[in-house]
């Protein structure tokens, strides 16, 4: 077993040199994957050995070997690697202990250039209560929908290692992170430093009650958001009835948030009609004020949703069994149908006018980074709102993403043709061919009236507006003299 990291401890300085020392040996994603290859970030401790013998004589592959592979370095290795300045950080930072080698206390890894330390490799149901869990495919969920413009105050709620704080932190004056977990706050504290972040302040404290009356141009939220009758982990198991949390977290995430602000929430909600399976998820947004995108990810009925979260204890059929009744015995006394997990978007509307709503499944496998896209589609819906016919068909818009379209028609699609986003959500459209093909007329100079066969103009309206909705069009602006100024959305770059 690994011996963890013995929080409290908090020197930020020796983070900060630390991370100087990480950055000048490409210790990052790039860098990770290119020793490890591409699947380096599955990887779990039973990998470690194979990983280890994939690696050079280097001094990233001895950094590699002690931080993310979580294997014991040899002293004079180490000092190579890191040199004595580097070495004697890391050791003041608590990841490692030094006495005959150097041993890992805690595991960094990378996401793109961002350092983000925290327990080691999960021992699933022996993980203590306080484990502080990596950069997991929740986090990534959470990440690449999140939108990210230009902010003053940011705020994560449940930060765990402060991964979203950190990367709010890139583009906002402050980032507050909020946890229950102090170990969780001291790790996002030495990762600020880890990246030379200085604008990052944690707080102690239960979802938003940290934050007093404060409010915040972004808001990020992925809590513990899982239904179950379970309060084993502090990362997982929140304590709240049913799907209670993730409505206070909605609830809370718009009363905190400023005008115009948005908030990226990963939540989960339960259905009492297997026919509505979003029912509660859409009274939450509209009772929020705010505009609202809805996007489930998972949905199951209860026997899925307790086998899927507790796979882990697969290999005792008994206890998963045992588990897998308690857990669908819970859904079953109140009445659920259905679970489903996903985001929900929100953008604080000041105006007083009625929020507008939208809900998209997507696949998470599929998710690409989708920030530019949230933007310009909250953008582009609120000039859609109320624009009659004749003013859509005098807009001029062009893609604001790749677009591709298959019109090959398999019989199931009723004739229809397939438009996917090859960004962001990565979603499906279906739609006639006839609609489809006008999508290659749509250069931001030609009006859409132009552009489009006047025998399939409603088709066509109907999926330019799906489009732009989805941010996947945007509306072209034009100079004065005629040129095209191009770029209308904020998340243009
Ligand atoms: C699923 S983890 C997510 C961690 C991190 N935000 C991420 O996306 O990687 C949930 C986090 O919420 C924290 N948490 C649990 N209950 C909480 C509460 N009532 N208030 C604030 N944070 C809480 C846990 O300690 C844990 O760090």
């Amino acid at each position: 077993m690994i011996p963890r990291v013995d929080f409290p401890i908090a020197d930020p300085t020796a983070a900060k040199k630390l991370g100087a020392a990480l950055r000048k040996l490409d210790y990052s994603e790039d860098g990770i994957c290119g020793l490890l290859g591409d699947e380096a970030f599955e990887t779990g401790q039973r990998d470690a050995p194979v990983h280890l013998r994939r690696l050079p004589a280097t001094k990233l592959a001895t950094a590699v070997r002690l931080l993310f592979l979580q294997l014991p370095v040899p002293v004079d290795e180490a000092t190579q690697a890191f040199g004595k300045g580097g070495l004697d950080a890391l050791e003041r930072t608590g990841f490692v202990t030094i006495d005959r080698e150097v041993v890992p206390r805690s595991r960094i890894t990378a996401i793109g250039d961002v350092l983000l330390a925290s327990d080691g490799f999960s021992r699933d149901v022996d993980d203590p209560a306080d484990y502080v869990a990596t950069y997991t495919p929740t986090s990534r969920l959470l990440d690449v929908l999140t939108p990210r413009p230009r902010v003053g105050r940011a705020i994560d709620v449940g930060t765990g290692p402060g991964i979203h704080a950190l990367l709010a932190a890139r583009h906002s004056d402050v980032a507050v992170a909020t946890d229950v977990n102090p170990r969780a706050l001291a790790y996002t504290a030495l990762n600020a430093a880890l990246n030379g972040l200085d604008n990052v302040e944690v707080r102690h404290g239960s979802l938003f009650e940290p934050a007093g009356d404060e409010t915040f141009d972004l808001i990020t939220c992925n809590a513990p958001f899982v239904v179950s009758p379970e309060r084993r982990w502090t990362y997982r198991d929140a304590g709240y009835e049913a799907d209670e949390l993730s409505a206070l977290v909605v609830r809370e995430a718009a009363r905190h948030l400023a005008d115009g602000g948005f908030a990226a929430l990963l939540v989960s909600w339960v259905a009492h009609d297997e026919d509505e399976p979003d029912e509660r998820a859409v009274a939450w947004v509209e009772a929020s004020g705010c505009d609202g995108w809805i996007l489930p990810v998972f949905d199951a009925d209860p026997l899925e949703h307790a086998a899927g979260w507790n796979d882990h204890l697969a290999t005792d059929p008994d206890e998963f069994g045992a588990v897998v009744d308690a857990w669908t015995q819970y859904l079953g006394e109140r009445g659920v149908e259905r679970v489903t997990e996903g985001a929900i978007l929100l953008r604080k509307r000041s105006d007083g006018r009625k929020p507008e709503l939208r809900i998209d499944e997507v696949e998470e496998d599929e998710l690409g980074p989708a920030s530019d896209q949230v933007l310009l589609a909250f953008e582009n819906r609120e000039r859609l709102r109320g624009m009659k016919r004749k003013e859509l068909l005098a807009a001029r818009v062009a893609p604001a993403m790749p677009l591709s379209v298959e019109l090959a028609v398999p019989a199931r699609r009723n004739g229809h043709a397939l438009v996917h986003l090859e960004e962001g959500t990565c979603s499906d459209l279906e739609t006639p061919p006839e609609a489809a093909r006008a999508l290659e007329r749509l250069d931001g100079a030609t009006e859409l009236e132009a552009a489009i066969d006047p025998a399939f103009e409603r088709q066509t309206l109907t999926l330019v507006r799906e489009l732009l909705e989805l941010g996947a069009l945007r509306f072209a602006t034009w100079d004065r003299a005629g040129r095209p100024g191009g770029r209308s959305g904020r998340g243009a770059s």
